[in-house]
């Protein structure tokens, strides 16, 4: 009955025709929809493999990999995305997402930029155990923390810690190789001085670029030191900026970054509407989160049954995607910060706990899928992977 309504359309009988005439002659015009899916899935892969061309020292702590394309081309991304690296470690599988340090010009590499966390399980991989030639699985690139025309100030102003430096090296570098009308104010928050990534990337950048604007701010500077000291404060973003009207803020770094910043920036008179900030990670003491019941602590053990087979103990204070890919099953996983959904388990019986604002559709609601990587085990669990 559907297809009726085509016979109605100018030329729809001709071109059966021509289908037709074109099959007797070998050419069938329908495998057209594979071509469709093929270029699909070069912009939007769900998993590529990628190899790591070059690793370059930026601070005693941190290394940029250059990864490119073990199959041929990389997709499209925008500046301030990230891809999500998977790796198997001794027996855990895993993943984290990485924000992309290059510009979206430069087509034939990604640049990752990784800081060591103390005790970090991968960053200590990355860094240590990661030589040129290495293959990692990723993800497409992903995320919504990047500049919207539409919506966005053509004045960004940008406020880092520590490694949540890397969005904002990209965004800056394809404003200044791509000639963009925006201008930056980054303000780049480090404790010591020898740890600010792109220092000397940036300084330049600030002083053959007008329209870029680099406020490093160290915690605990040398002697010798003349820049701006302490913390990213709303005087300093004041006495910098003068006007703040017209202006989008960013944000990205460690939650402490957010806990600080966000009421300065509220102190300020900044609407919310105006404050963007990328995804934090899980919470490092979910306990001190709003809600989280008083009579349990973090160290309180539980068990999990999963319909595989395996019944783990899961810590609540550890989130259940980690307590999974410890037991070595992996659960696909993007942003590992309540966002993107990728890592849903079903809870069958028993109660975790998810911090406020994590994005959970409501019918996930009603039939109890959670977001693993932001739920904690609060009592006994059976689970669906
Ligand atoms: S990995 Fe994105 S919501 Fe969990």
């Amino acid at each position: 009955m559907k297809k009726d309504i085509f016979r109605e359309f100018d030329g729809y009988s001709q071109l059966l025709e021509e289908i037709e005439v074109s099959r007797k002659y070998w050419k069938n015009f329908t495998a057209d929809a594979e071509s469709v899916q093929g270029h699909i899935d070069l912009l939007h892969p769900t998993r590529m493999m990628l190899r790591v061309s070059d690793i370059i020292e930026e601070t005693p702590t941190a290394k940029t990999l250059r990864l490119v394309s073990k199959e041929g081309s990389l997709p499209p991304f925008l500046a301030g995305q990230y891809v999500a690296l998977s790796f198997a470690i001794g027996s855990i599988r895993t993943a984290r997402p990485y924000s992309i340090s290059s510009p979206p010009n430069q087509t034939g590499y990604y640049d990752i930029t990784v800081k060591r966390v103390e005790g970090g399980l991968v960053s200590n991989y990355l860094l240590d155990q990661v030589e040129r030639g290495a293959i990692i699985e990723s993800s497409g690139p992903a995320g919504n923390f990047y500049y919207n025309p539409l919506f966005h100030d053509q004045t960004m102003v940008c406020i880092a810690g520590g490694s949540g430096i890397t969005p904002f090296m990209s965004i800056i570098r394809e404003i200044i190789e791509c000639g963009l009308n925006r201008e930056v104010f980054l303000f780049y928050g480090n404790q010591d001085l020898d740890d600010v990534i792109f220092h000397r990337a940036l300084t330049d950048i600030s002083l053959r670029f007008e329209n870029i604007h680099y406020i490093p701010v160290v915690e605990q500077p040398p002697e010798t030191y003349n820049g701006a000291t302490g913390f990213i404060t709303g005087k300093l973003i004041r006495e910098t900026l003068g006007d703040l009207a017209g202006k989008t803020f960013y944000l990205c770094g460690p939650k402490g970054l957010y806990d600080f910043c966000i009421p300065e920036l509220e102190s300020l008179g900044i609407p919310s509407r105006k404050i963007r900030k990328e995804v934090s990670g899980t919470p490092t003491h979910i306990s001190t989160y709003p809600g989280w019941p008083e009579n349990i602590s973090e160290k309180d053990v539980f068990t999990v049954r999963v319909n595989n087979g395996h019944t783990l103990s899961a810590s609540a204070g550890e989130p259940l995607l980690a307590v999974l890919e410890k037991a070595g099953i992996l659960i696909p996983s993007i942003c590992r910060s309540g966002e993107c959904s990728m890592c849903r388990v079903r809870v069958v019986s028993g109660r975790v706990f998810q911090p406020a604002g994590v994005r959970v559709r409501k019918s996930d609601r009603q039939f109890g899928y959670v977001h693993s990587c932001v739920s904690y085990s609060i009592s006994d669990l059976e689970i669906l992977v």
